[in-house]
């Protein structure tokens, strides 16, 4: 038999988690928890679904450190104050088909509307996120505060294994808290967690550091690391490698490589000015896997590969290439949940090719899309199938007043406190 591995071979991480395929769920925020941050019947019954789809690797969507300051209106909350049963019976939900069960958990920073977060936090004061001024301007971080975020990283993650998922995923893309510490361009401190890359790159490092003391070894953590952020002067290609370099030395189990943030959108396979990345980056069909060569020279642990990964083949070449050790599907699996067993298992080679009708704003398209992903899962959450027919503009509306209600009803009801 050849060591060649594909989709269906297992891997152990080096906490010693065994996945019985190299398929992994990658993050998706389902904005279903309650007020409060609790997980309910929803998150348990698309997780068994999930489970039942055979990806060997589920990664929830956001779970927020601390109550003020959400992603987005209905991210289960994992803090002091959660409910630990509840978190207990979405991990077993998830694993429930022998699916391991990984949190990611997260602080958006500045990222936030206005809606959830009026004056969110971010590494230095302002500017707001570009984004139809649905975002509020930040006000930079104390160095208690720094510390305070650090602590409840280690807290949600000691609450995690507790509630017994199988490890934590630091999110440190697409534009939230840490990816601001590491970004040239949102992070203007003159102290030592700003300016050069190891001071950029402190909050990151120091995170993973108090994650891994507040757990055990054979607790998994990851992180989510952008390639660049796709914007000009902001974190790019070079700054990824050296922080590829510095987690080395901090023991993570495995690395997940993704791209952009709200402002320039590679993470969807769109560039800054909302074009498609470059044409061949789409052929290739996965977004990153160039840099996945380049990291791979530098990355002393797994590396998951996330963005446009849509046929076996591709996923076959990359992870025989030994460029990558597993292979993430996000969108796909919104609408196809069944997916990653019937990758595994031959019955099809490729991922259906469904997508959400235009929004009529090409502009607004890359916006509108994840709301009608996100109306996909509510669906699943309930119990019914995914509805590939559905309209995009209910969809996003439905995203922006979830913020716009829930926001100051959180507010009010004094849900939204340290
Ligand atoms: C509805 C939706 C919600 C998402 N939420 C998250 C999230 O909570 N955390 C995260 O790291 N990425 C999130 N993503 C990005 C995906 O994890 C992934 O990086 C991106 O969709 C590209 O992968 P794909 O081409 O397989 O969809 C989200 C994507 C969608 C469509």
């Amino acid at each position: 038999m050849s060591d060649t591995p594909t989709i269906a071979t297992p891997l152990t991480l080096p906490s010693g988690l065994r996945l019985a395929n190299r398929l992994v769920k990658a993050s998706m925020s389902e904005g279903l928890a309650r007020d409060d941050g609790r997980p309910d019947a929803r998150l348990e019954r698309l997780y068994t679904r999930w489970s039942e789809g055979g990806a060997a690797m589920l990664l929830t969507g956001n779970v927020m450190i601390d109550a003020r300051y959400l992603e987005h209106c209905g991210n289960p909350i994992l803090d002091a104050r959660a409910d630990l049963e509840a978190f207990r019976r979405w991990a077993r939900a998830g694993k429930s088909h022998g699916s391991a069960m990984i949190a990611q958990i997260s602080h958006p920073g500045r990222q936030v509307s206005r809606f959830v977060a009026p004056t969110p936090l971010a590494p230095s004061d302002g500017p707001a996120v570009k984004l139809m001024a649905a975002f509020g301007r930040p006000r930079a971080m104390t160095e208690a505060e720094i510390e305070d975020a650090i602590e409840r990283f280690a807290r949600t993650s000691s609450l995690a294994r507790e509630a017994g998922f199988d490890g934590v995923e630091i999110h440190a893309a697409h534009g939230y808290l840490v990816s601001q510490f590491l970004s040239p361009l949102v992070n203007r401190r003159g102290d030592r967690w700003g300016g050069a890359l190891e001071n950029r790159a402190r909050l990151l490092v120091e995170i993973v550091r108090a994650c891994r003391r507040a757990t055990t070894r054979d607790f998994t953590i990851g992180v989510k690391l952008n390639s660049a952020d796709f914007q000009r002067g902001g974190f790019d290609e070079d700054d990824a490698v050296k922080v590829i370099e510095l987690l080395g030395g901090e023991g993570i189990d495995f690395l997940e490589l993704s791209g952009g943030n709200y402002e320039s959108m590679a993470l969807f396979g769109v560039a800054e000015d909302g074009a498609p990345l470059r044409a061949s980056t789409r052929a290739r069909e996965a977004y990153f896997l160039d840099f996945a060569r380049t990291a791979r020279a530098h990355a002393r642990m797994p590396v998951l590969l996330t963005g446009g990964m849509r046929t076996r083949q591709g996923m076959d070449e990359a992870l025989g290439s030994g460029a990558v050790d597993l292979v993430g599907l996000a969108r796909p699996l919104c609408v196809s949940p069944d997916l990653p067993r019937e990758l595994v298992s031959g019955r099809v080679d490729r991922a259906p090719a469904i997508e959400p009708p235009p929004f009529g704003v090409r502009a607004l398209d890359p916006l509108a899309a994840p709301a009608w992903y996100g109306a996909q899962l509510a669906r699943m959450g309930r119990g019914e199938a995914p509805d590939p027919s559905m309209g995009a503009r209910l969809a996003a509306l439905r995203y922006v007043a979830n913020d716009a209600l829930r926001g100051p009803r959180r507010r009010r009801a004094g849900l939204a406190r340290a």
